[in-house]
């Protein structure tokens, strides 16, 4: 039987850990040449001079989609790596799962504002988001339903990223026990 194909999202604000536990994933995933990850920040640092406007996300938002649709054709498994702060950022990516029958998860990196402040002061140069926009951020995130929570104050980034696979596999051989039955 073939593998079936994963779109995950990993939501949650600037610092929250996505990207550090990304590379962790990336790492440790079975099939790497068969996933792609996407991230924000590599579309976004494409434009010349980023200034981080709605129309600007829009547009990195969209390009993502893009990628997404694209490779899920072929065949890949797709991570998003971006913030996601609203419920209707992510729900064109769960209309793209279903199209291409692919499992969706999302989950959601999730610390204290303290904590992503820290980190946050902790980076340099374009990697360092204003804190005023920071906690305008932390503060507009909308949760869901179904959202696997990351907790990266609790979990080291080697565990967060074990968790996630393991999450994702768990899920995998129920759907596939159940397909199997059906
Ligand atoms: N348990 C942890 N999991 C992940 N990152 C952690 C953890 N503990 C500390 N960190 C540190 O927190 C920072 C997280 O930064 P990272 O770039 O991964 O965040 P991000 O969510 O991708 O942010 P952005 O949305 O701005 O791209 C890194 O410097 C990382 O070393
Ligand atoms: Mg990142």
């Amino acid at each position: 039987m073939s593998e079936r194909k994963l779109l995950v999202l990993f939501i949650g604000p600037p610092a929250s850990g996505k990207s550090t536990v990304g590379e962790i994933v990336a790492r440790l995933i079975q099939n790497p040449s068969n996933t792609l990850f996407i991230q924000s920040d590599t579309i976004r640092r494409m434009i010349a001079k980023p200034i981080y406007t709605k129309r600007e996300s829009r547009a990195v938002y969209t390009a993502m989609r893009v990628l997404c649709a694209h490779f899920l054709k072929r065949g890949y498994s797709v991570f998003v790596d971006a913030t996601f702060p609203k419920r209707i950022q992510r729900e064109p990516f769960k209309a793209l799962a279903k199209r291409f029958d692919a499992l969706f998860f999302a989950f959601w990196f999730k610390c204290s504002l303290d904590t992503v402040l820290k980190r946050n002061a902790q980076r340099s140069g374009w990697r360092v988001v204003p804190s005023d926009k920071l906690i305008r951020m932390y503060a507009a995130f909308e949760e869901e339903e179904g959202l696997y929570m990351v907790d990266t104050e609790r979990l080291s980034a080697e565990d967060a990223a074990r968790y996630i696979l393991q999450t994702i596999n768990s899920i995998k051989v129920s759907q596939e026990a159940l397909g199997e039955s059906g």
